[in-house]
């Protein structure tokens, strides 16, 4: 497994590969990597010659710092995974490398994501998505993948990439991969690592409503879905952000279920102490 740190010496790496005209899988990952991470990277060496993962904390998307200082970092574990797993390539920038010329927003300023951006974490977490574009946007400028592989745990993340991708024309096929969970439905994070042994417990709610509220949406409608989910997730002893229900395609908010055959997906967000968890789910198939 080859580690780099430049770009410089990354490219001249993959050059052997873009010759040859083999397509470059790519992995992008903040590190602290469990399951979850390691179901895209063997994706990726299904379907590619290459697979680069990167492993970039990106100072850019956090917008609470203490989340940012408190992020979990375990460098060694993560290249020990990688290399069990057979990853070809590791790429392990320092700031400077992916912000060259500072932190300022230049090349995704211009971009427009609509309503896409204004929902859910978009609205929870102002700057999020911009700071996910911008950094997105520099490694693959820097890799040049002909395919990104991106969780479904981060659902709405993943629609705002596939837009930016399309806004700016990136040669790359953004592929989306399914949530990898725990065994008690709990889906893989790296924040999940800082929960104490209650908060762990309780955390599993989350992905047990998100379970009951396709069976809900039967007999309800979307708003008490919502109502007894947040009321669940309370009594759980979490402190839900929120939970919505909306299209899988646009994430417009889903007021009643239509009788026709239109995916609703419910995505939520909610804290087990300081610690904040997100999860998603379908509670109405296409
Ligand atoms: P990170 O949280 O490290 O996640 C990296 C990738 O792993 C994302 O595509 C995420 O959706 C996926 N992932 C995380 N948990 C998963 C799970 N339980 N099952 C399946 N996939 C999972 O997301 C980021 O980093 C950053 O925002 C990044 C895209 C790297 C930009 O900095």
């Amino acid at each position: 497994m080859y580690i780099f740190k430049t770009a410089k010496d990354l490219n001249r790496h993959l050059q052997i590969y873009r010759d040859k005209k083999r397509p470059v899988g790519f992995v992008p990952t903040m590190g602290a990597l469990h399951q979850g991470h390691l179901s895209l990277v063997k994706r990726s060496l299904a379907d590619n010659p290459c697979t680069v993962c990167s492993i970039f904390v990106n100072p850019t998307q956090f917008n609470e710092s203490s989340d940012l200082a408190k992020y979990p970092r375990s460098p060694e574990r993560d290249l020990e995974l990688l290399h069990n797993v057979g990853c070809d390539v590791v790429f392990m920038p320092a700031v400077a490398e992916v912000y060259p010329k500072g932190l300022q927003f230049e090349d995704t300023a211009q971009l427009d994501f609509g309503s896409l951006a204004k929902v859910m974490e978009g609205a929870h977490r102002p700057g999020h998505f911009d700071g996910v574009a911008q950094v997105v946007k520099r490694l693959i400028d820097i890799v040049q993948p002909d395919r990104m592989y991106m969780g479904q745990k981060d659902y709405q993340q993943l629609l705002i990439v596939r837009s930016m991708v399309q806004q700016l024309a990136l040669p790359v096929e953004v592929v989306a991969c399914p949530i990898v969970r725990e065994a008690d439905g709990l889906a893989m994070s790296s924040r999940n690592q800082r929960l104490t042994a209650e908060q762990r417990q309780q955390a599993a709610a989350i992905s047990d409503v998100l379970r009951q509220a396709a069976q809900w949406a039967a007999v309800h409608t979307p708003e008490e879905v919502a109502q007894k989910a947040l009321r669940a997730l309370e009594e759980a002893g979490l402190e839900p952000e929120y939970f919505t229900l909306a299209d899988p395609v646009d994430l417009s908010p889903v007021h009643r279920f239509s009788e026709e055959e239109e995916a609703v997906m419910a995505f939520v967000a909610a804290r087990a102490g300081e610690i904040r968890l997100i999860d998603n789910g379908l509670v109405k198939k296409g």
